[in-house]
Formats: structure tokens, C-alpha cells, sequence
């Protein structure tokens, strides 16, 4: 099977990254299946989609005909087997725990054709430990989008161990016709490429502010206008989640050791589940018109 096959793409997880890569696959024009655990999380990211799809036609960056035509294309689904039966790749997005992906695997490939091709957006964990737990190894890569994934341009495309060369091909193919640039990875570690420097960099702002050093607001500020990032750190880290972010740094603690540590200010944040734009509160109140940032 090569990337021309592909017709039918199943995300699996409807959160975040879910929903986006589900809307960027149906503006491709895949058939997408977008599954959640429940109705609730499912119904939520379609939701999710229909918004953005009528933000992007209200700027004229695509017709209106077209995001109806996206949404069309995408269906919610709880159920595992309608989810992946039939399918030609699926992307997993589902939350950043080894074991929570590893159980997901473990339903998936009980009803995925043989000849499936697997991907998971995980932001760190190892590419060849994930694909171990499947029927299909040398089928299995990461394809890691970014957030927010409509907007962002690149896809790391991760090898492991045991990934075919003709794997990354397809799902580099996959990601190009999406829209986005490709960049393969070919070594596995803890956070690839684009999160083993940026995810210190947002712990590195909060060890700042949790030594009383600086505010939220002022190491933003620098960030953002004199480092020149798009966003200052905080304000990224409310947007890909909190958790997502901590959840990185623990793996990177644990396997690249203690550089990684993780400022107990994020670890705080994630227990009193302020986690973000997603939470409406996280390192800034988005009920309170969010950052506020000093020039
Ligand atoms: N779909 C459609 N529209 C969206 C949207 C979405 N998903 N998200 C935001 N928008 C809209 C907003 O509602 C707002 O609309 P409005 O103007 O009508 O209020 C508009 O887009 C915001 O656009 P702005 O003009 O204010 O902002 P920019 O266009 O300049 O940029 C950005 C927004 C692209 C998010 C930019 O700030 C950026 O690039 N930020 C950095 C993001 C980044 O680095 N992401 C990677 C994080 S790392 C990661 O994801 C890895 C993971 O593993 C942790």
C-alpha cells in the first residue's frame, strides 16, 4: 500500500490534536472516522471542528462550501471496530500515558485490516516501545502534528526500530497532501526533535517565576517580544495543555535524567487542573480575556 491508497483516515482521540489533525485530514479530503471513549468527548471535538471550520471561511481562507464539505467528510464515532475496521491508516492522539496508548493499541488492532498503517501523535514517548505492542511494527511510526494543528505547518514524522522505510513514505505522502511539511526523525528519543527544546524552554520559564525571579506576564513578555516567539511560554504552554507539556517532561526526566526536572509550578497547575485554554484557566484566565502581556 502506498499513500495513494490511502482513502480512509481513523483518529483516535478527539481532544486537542485529535480534532485538529481530524480537520486537517478531511480538508485533504479523506473520509475521516474521529473516535473518542464517549459522546461527550466525541460530540465535543466535532464541535471543535465545525468552529474552526467557520473561522477559517470567515477569514476567506477556505469557501464555505468547502468546510461544509470537511465536516461532511468527518464522522464522530465511539465505537472501536466501526471506528478502524476498513481503514487505511489510523492516527492516534489519545492521552500522553505509555499505558493508556498501549491499551488503545491493543483494542485497534484486534479490528484494523492487516495492512493498516499506524501512526501516533505522541509528543515523546518511543516510537519502537509502542510499536512492540502491535501486530504491525515495521507499519508503525510517529506522526507528531503541532498545535494548533490547522494552523501549524509541520509533522515530525518519527522512525523506530522496526518502521519500513515504505511506512514513512506513506505517511510523509499522507502529510504532504495535507498540506503540511514533513520533517523525518530518525532517531526515537524522549521528545524527538521540536519538544526536546521547546518543553525545557516552558519549564525553564517556570522555574524563573516559581524562584520569585519574574512574573508569568514578564517572562512572557521577553519571550514574546524580544526572543521573538510567536507566543511567550506560558501562553504556549496554556495552549497545547499544561498536562500535555508536564506529561513530556516527566518522560524526559525519566529517561534523559535530572536536567529535565519539572517545576513543581506546572505539576501544581496540572493537580489543581488549570491546564489551559482548554480548562478556560491556566497560567493566564481566558473567562478574563487571557494574556496580558506588558510591551
Ligand atoms: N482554527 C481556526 N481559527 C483559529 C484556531 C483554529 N484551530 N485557533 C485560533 N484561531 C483563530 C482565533 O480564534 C483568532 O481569530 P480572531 O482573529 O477572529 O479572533 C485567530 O485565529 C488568532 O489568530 P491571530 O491572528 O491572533 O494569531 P496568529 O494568526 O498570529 O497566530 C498562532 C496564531 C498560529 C497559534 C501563533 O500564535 C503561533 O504560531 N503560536 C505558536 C504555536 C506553536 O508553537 N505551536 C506548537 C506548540 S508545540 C506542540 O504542539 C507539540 C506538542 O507535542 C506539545
Amino acid at each position: 500500500m502506498d499513500a495513494s491508497d490511502v482513502e480512509t483516515v481513523t483518529v483516535l482521540g478527539a481532544g486537542n490534536m485529535g480534532h485538529g489533525i481530524a480537520e486537517v485530514a478531511a480538508l485533504a479530503g479523506y473520509e475521516v472516522r474521529m473516535r473518542d471513549i464517549n459522546e461527550e468527548f466525541v460530540g465535543n471535538g466535532y464541535d471543535q471542528i465545525e468552529w474552526s471550520l467557520g473561522k477559517l471561511a470567515e477569514k476567506d481562507q477556505i469557501s464555505q462550501g468547502d468546510a461544509d464539505a470537511a465536516l461532511d467528510r468527518v464522522t464522530p464515532l465511539v465505537d472501536v471496530e466501526e471506528a478502524v475496521a476498513g481503514t487505511d491508516l489510523v492516527i492516534e492522539a489519545v492521552p500522553e500515558k505509555m499505558d493508556i496508548k498501549k491499551d488503545v493499541y491493543a483494542d485497534v488492532e484486534e479490528y484494523a485490516p492487516a495492512d493498516a498503517v499506524f501512526a501516533s501523535n505522541t509528543s515523546s514517548l518511543s516510537i519502537t516501545e509502542l510499536s512492540e505492542v502491535t501486530d504491525r511494527p515495521e507499519r508503525f511510526c510517529g506522526m507528531h502534528f503541532f498545535n494548533p494543528p490547522v494552523r501549524m505547518q509541520l509533522v515530525e514524522v518519527i522512525s523506530g526500530t522496526h518502521t519500513a522505510d515504505g511506512t514513512l513514505e506513506l505517511v510523509e505522502d499522507v502529510a504532504e497532501q495535507m498540506g503540511k511539511t514533513p520533517v523525518r526523525v530518525r532517531k526515537d528519543s524522549p521528545g524527538f526533535i521540536v519538544n526536546r527544546v521547546l518543553v525545557p524552554l516552558m519549564n525553564e520559564a517556570a522555574w524563573i517565576v516559581h524562584e520569585g525571579d519574574a512574573t508569568v506576564a514578564e517572562v512572557d513578555s521577553t519571550t514574546k517580544f524580544d526572543i521573538g516567539l510567536p507566543m511567550g511560554s506560558f501562553e504556549l504552554a496554556d495552549q497545547v495543555g499544561v498536562d500535555v507539556g508536564y506529561h513530556v517532561l516527566e518522560y524526559m526526566h525519566e529517561v534523559l535524567g535530572p536536567a529535565y526536572e519539572p517545576c513543581p509550578l506546572l505539576a501544581e497547575k496540572v493537580e489543581n487542573e488549570k491546564l489551559g485554554k482548554k480548562t478556560g484557566e491556566g497560567f493566564y484566565d481566558y473567562e478574563d480575556g487571557g494574556a496580558d502581556i506588558p510591551s
